[in-house]
């Protein structure tokens, strides 16, 4: 007999961090994931945030099969066919400016890698500048830029890296009259006190377009513009980490879109492989040029992988096909419609906030003290779960209990009204159990 408890193989696996659910997972199409027992969950996480186009799409199952028939993998010397019609729609079709050259690699946290590589190449400076609330990563490099993953116990991390306080509205560190002003005073300030410590080596401001897993902050867009002016006025690279914003997320093509600000090196993951490891880095020729010229190297077992590519380019026509970018603005404001509605009936909701289909609610104890409401949002996530509706709760002393919903674009009007009842539900129930006073 199966034993289907998470428990039963503890014993064979590693523990990775976050939270576990206690069950199995067998299979997963569209918005719906299943466990062994054949019991549906919603997923409004998409996976890890990458299933945009929604779980096993059939566009997907096929271009697995097509590299099947073709190759899965080659020598890293030899470009797939793939491989360079891919580069040739991401550069043409998605990329802002002329950031048309591109290379494919698995992960997130290795597009931070190849992106930090470029820009201490292309520099000669390896000073970074990055986001309080940032997550660009795990591995070397991209742990040292990310300021909301664990960092402790681990050695010594990258030297030359310093935070800007993120912009986040509801809790500014420097509160002012606007969002705008306070965001652009912690910038000021953080600039102040770079160049008081700059060894003169700048390479890099890195920053996600929507701050994410530091709880879906949207800056101001005189923010990002300004992000791009200190870049230019210390000779550095701007590089934005759109792993979760390129291709539809947010309701416009990538997050350079959105705020009108065209970087020098964007990153791509998640939303770009539809649950398969693709990854990608995008520079300007005159960038790619000099590091080429400076002997950039780059090279894995994967880069170039023929099989995740047939993935990324059906991904992206799907997108098109689908209409799924002006889905992602319908969806996102119904879904958006259906939160704030909760919001005005109960006090424990502080904030709703997001762009397109990525959403963040903030759970207080109540709305003046504006106190994180922690055990309430866990166990708010559970009892969801077990009503059938999987989300995402990033919990942070320093930054509050928020919930970040992004289901697939392709989710439908159905599904959004069965996640917010069940959101509800879940939510008067908790506060039955556990009154406001203990939900911090
Ligand atoms: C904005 C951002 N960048 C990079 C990464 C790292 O990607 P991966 O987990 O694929 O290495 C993540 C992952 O959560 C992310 O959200």
């Amino acid at each position: 007999m199966t034993n289907t408890r998470v428990e039963a193989y503890q014993e064979f696996l590693v523990r990775y961090g976050g939270d576990v659910f206690p069950n199995l997972f067998s299979s997963a199409r569209g918005t719906v994931v299943k466990d062994v027992e054949g019991t549906e969950y919603l997923d409004f996480t998409s996976g890890q945030m990458c299933a945009t186009i929604g779980h096993n799409h059939p566009a997907i199952v096929e271009a697995v099969q097509r590299a099947g028939e073709k190759a899965y993998h080659f020598f890293s010397g030899m470009i797939p066919e793939v491989v360079a019609q891919l580069a040739k729609v991401v550069g043409e079709e998605w990329m802002p400016g002329d950031l048309t050259r591109s290379i494919f690699i698995n992960t997130g946290s290795e597009a931070t890698e190849v992106a930090l590589r470029m820009a201490k190449m292309y520099t000669d400076g390896y000073e970074v500048l990055t986001l309080g609330g940032s997550w660009h990563g795990i591995t070397g490099g991209a742990g040292s830029v990310s300021m909301a993953s664990d960092r402790k116990g681990y050695g010594v991390p990258a030297p030359g890296v310093f935070v800007i306080p993120e912009p986040n509205a509801y809790r500014p560190y420097i509160p002012a009259e606007t969002a705008e002003e306070a965001a652009l005073a912690n910038l000021e300030l953080a600039l102040k006190l770079f160049d008081m410590q700059s060894a003169g080596r700048g390479a890099a401001i890195i920053a996600e377009p929507v701050i994410s897993a530091g709880g879906v902050l949207v800056p101001p867009k005189a923010f990002m513009e300004a992000l791009r002016k200190a870049a230019d006025d210390r000779g550095m690279l701007l590089i934005f980490d759109e792993a979760q914003t390129a291709f539809g997320r947010i309701g416009t093509r990538t997050g350079s879109e959105y705020f009108g600000v065209t970087p020098d090196i964007v990153t791509m993951s998640k939303t770009l492989g539809g649950g398969l490891p693709l990854a990608a880095v995008a520079t300007t020729p005159e960038i790619e040029d000099r590091i080429h010229a400076r002997k950039f190297t780059y090279y894995t077992s994967h880069v170039s992988d023929p099989l995740p590519a047939e993935v990324g380019l059906a991904v992206l026509r799907v997108i098109e096909q689908e209409n799924l970018i002006a889905r992602a603005n319908e969806m996102g404001a119904y879904l958006k419609q259906g939160l704030e509605s909760i919001q005005q009936r109960y006090d424990v909701i502080g904030d709703v906030r997001g762009l397109g289909l990525l959403l963040g609610v903030e759970l207080v104890t109540d709305r003046n003290s504006r106190t994180p409401a922690h055990q309430l949002g866990a166990l708010t996530t559970q009892k969801c779960f077990e009503r059938g509706l999987s989300m995402n709760i990033r919990r942070r002393p320093e930054r509050g209990s928020v919930w970040r919903i992004a289901p697939p674009l392709t989710v439908t009007t159905e599904e959004i009204d069965r996640a917010i009842s069940i959101l509800e539900e879940s939510l008067a129930e908790s506060l039955k159990e556990l009154p406001a006073s203990k939900a911090a």
